[in-house]
């Protein structure tokens, strides 16, 4: 594996592999990684000629009052994991390599940037697909690979690249989970013993839910009930929202069918956790 920070050798890298007529596979992250980001680098490596993962902690897609400056870095570990995942270009910009000067140019995704983690989070899709679209403007024509734990990301990257005719085919992939069922994320390191063991009720509310969906439920308000019910047993968990949602356009639905996502946000001391599982397949443990 080699690592490049410059835009430019990234460039004449990737260019040289397409004349050689190699498929390309990107794999955004901001670092920190683990199974759940390994797995995308897998899967890209199964599909691809080349795998290019890439690590930046985005600033644009923190608020002021977030956690920019403690979001968790091991770039050694990065490295090590990258490599032996399958990556074959490790890009690791700095911010001055990504931002030259102020940023006066950003995208934005209307509508189902502004539901949901939007909501909480006003400015966080410009900043992701204001950085997403650079990277695909450098790294070109490629298959990239996201994960399902941030839904609505995808969303936001799919209708992006589909408005502005990227030539860059986005790849879901499944949520890996701690044993316990906990979505893997690298925030999670924020929770202390007691935090960590509460984050368990996440998808303990959702499996609940589903169990009653298979059961027959299809009204979203009682599976909503039967979430939130579970969640406020614990006096550690804060919840943020869970919705229902048509999982394409994120829409509101009363009715549940096979389109129907449930999500979840959840505070826990200093974390902001999500989950989400299609309504009528469940959890992928
Ligand atoms: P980050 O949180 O580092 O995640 C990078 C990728 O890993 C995302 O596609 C995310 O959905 C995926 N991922 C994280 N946890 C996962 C899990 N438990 N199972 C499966 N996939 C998982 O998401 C971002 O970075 C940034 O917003 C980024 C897209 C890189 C733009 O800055």
């Amino acid at each position: 594996m080699d690592i490049l920070t410059e835009t430019k050798h990234l460039q004449n890298r990737l260019d040289d592999l397409r004349n050689s007529q190699m498929s390309i596979g990107l794999v955004p992250t901001m670092g920190y990684l683990h199974d759940g980001h390994l797995s995308l680098i897998r899967k890209a490596r199964s599909e691809n000629d080349a795998v290019v993962t890439t690590i930046f902690v985005n600033p644009l897609q923190f608020a002021e009052t977030e956690d920019l400056d403690t979001y968790p870095t091991d770039i050694e570990k990065d490295t090590f994991l990258a490599s032996e995942a399958g990556t074959d270009l490790l890009f690791t910009p700095t911010n001055e390599e990504m931002f030259c000067d102020d940023v006066l140019t950003t995208v934005s995704v209307q509508e189902i940037s502004t539901v949901l983690e939007g909501a909480s989070r006003p400015t966080h899709f410009s900043g992701v697909a204001t950085i997403v679209a650079k990277l695909f403007n450098i790294v070109g024509v490629c298959s990239a690979y996201f994960g399902e734990k941030d839904w609505q990301q995808i969303q936001v990257i799919k209708r992006m690249a589909q408005d502005l005719s990227y030539r860059v085919e986005i790849k879901r992939c499944p949520i890996i989970r701690e044993k316990d069922g906990l979505a893997m994320s690298s925030r999670n390191v924020y929770l202390t013993k007691e935090q960590r063991k509460q984050a368990s009720h996440i998808p303990e509310s959702l499996l609940k839910a589903h169990e009653k969906i298979i059961e027959g439920e299809r009204q979203s308000s009682v599976i909503k009930g039967i979430i939130s019910e579970r969640l406020d047993r614990s006096s550690a968990i804060d919840i943020d929202y869970v919705e229902l949602v048509n999982g394409e356009n994120l829409s509101i639905t009363d009715q549940i069918d096979e389109e129907t996502r449930v999500l979840v946000a959840v505070r826990i001391g200093a974390a902001r956790l999500i989950d989400n599982m299609n309504a009528l397949e469940g959890l992928n443990l």
